[in-house]
């Protein structure tokens, strides 16, 4: 069951409404963030709000609510909600204005939060692995649209995804411009290479995940080797394990990449770190 808020109010279905002429509608004009809550905390708050900051910065659009108005907004969404463990969307639009997409003449924008269970991948693909393709869509390079911003502009993303379904695969890696691994269209990817756990550098084109940032906290708490480095598609083929991590995925292994099979899935490696995970969501750290 959803829940929904509007600028700090929780509200209806009925009146969970923006307006049409909003830029974040007609020009995916806009932010977002998708947060997890587990046992009503949510994870990692504080790296959200910086992340959407930090987005709303780069495309220079000016929080509607204050950092801890935000916060306060989150928190009572998730306390009003009818799950105690679930995910939450927060948007955050440029605002009405005129048509033309100069975001000169547009008012505040709004804040939108739901608040929802998600089901990335079947329970199948999370106990047994997933499939993977290597799409032909390409991630944007950094001086096109730096993928650090979590924009409302996911078009990249989704006809990587369709790229998928159509494929019958249950996710896309994505490629940058030069051939390089960039990530997953909706999560950071990791192989483990003989001792080692890698993942590209987040200038290869992904996303500055936060899930993959809580993986390499707990990667040095179990003293995993860890390398970051550029991946080339050989390297996923020839991996010995592979995953993905997102707030949505949380933690989801890989079985297979284009037809080759993955040693291990899920691998021990794998297996250490989600174990590790979930312990780690009794720690009051990662709810700052
Ligand atoms: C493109 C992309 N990459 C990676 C991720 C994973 O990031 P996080 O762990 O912060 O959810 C997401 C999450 O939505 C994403 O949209």
């Amino acid at each position: 069951m959803q829940s929904y808020s509007i600028n700090g109010v929780i509200c209806d279905a009925s009146e969970a409404k923006i307006p049409v002429n909003d830029h974040g509608f007609l020009y995916g004009d806009g932010i977002f963030e998708g947060l997890r809550f587990y046992n009503r905390r949510i994870l990692k708050l504080n790296a959200h709000i910086k992340r959407l900051a930090d987005s709303a910065t780069a495309l220079a659009i000016s929080l509607p609510m204050s950092a801890s108005e935000i916060e306060q907004a989150l928190l009572d969404i998730v306390a009003a909600s009818a799950h105690t463990d679930g995910y939450l969307r927060l948007i955050v639009t440029r605002g009405v204005g005129p048509l033309g997409i100069d975001p000169r003449h547009c008012d505040k924008g709004s804040v939108v939060i739901i608040a929802d269970q998600l089901k990335m991948v079947s329970q199948e693909a999370r106990d047994k692995g997933a499939k993977l393709i290597i799409a032909s869509t390409r991630r944007l390079a950094g001086d096109q649209l730096d993928s650090r911003i979590k924009s409302l502009n996911y078009l990249n993303q989704i006809m990587a995804k369709i790229e998928a379904n159509v494929a019958g695969a249950d996710e896309a890696v994505v490629l940058n411009q030069s051939g390089f691994v960039a990530e997953g269209t909706a999560d950071n990817i990791f192989i483990v290479t003989g001792d080692t756990l890698e993942t590209p550098p987040v200038t290869d084109g992904a996303l500055d995940g936060i899930t993959r940032g809580l993986v390499l906290e707990i990667a040095s708490q179990l003293s995993i080797k860890v390398r970051e480095r550029s991946l080339t598609t050989y390297d996923l083929y020839i991996a010995d394990e592979c995953f993905l991590t997102g707030t949505g995925a949380e933690l989801i292994p890989v079985k297979e990449i284009v037809g080759r099979k993955i040693q291990e899935a899920p691998g021990p490696v794998y297996a250490r770190i989600h174990e590790q995970f979930r312990n780690e969501l009794g720690n009051d750290a990662w709810f700052d």
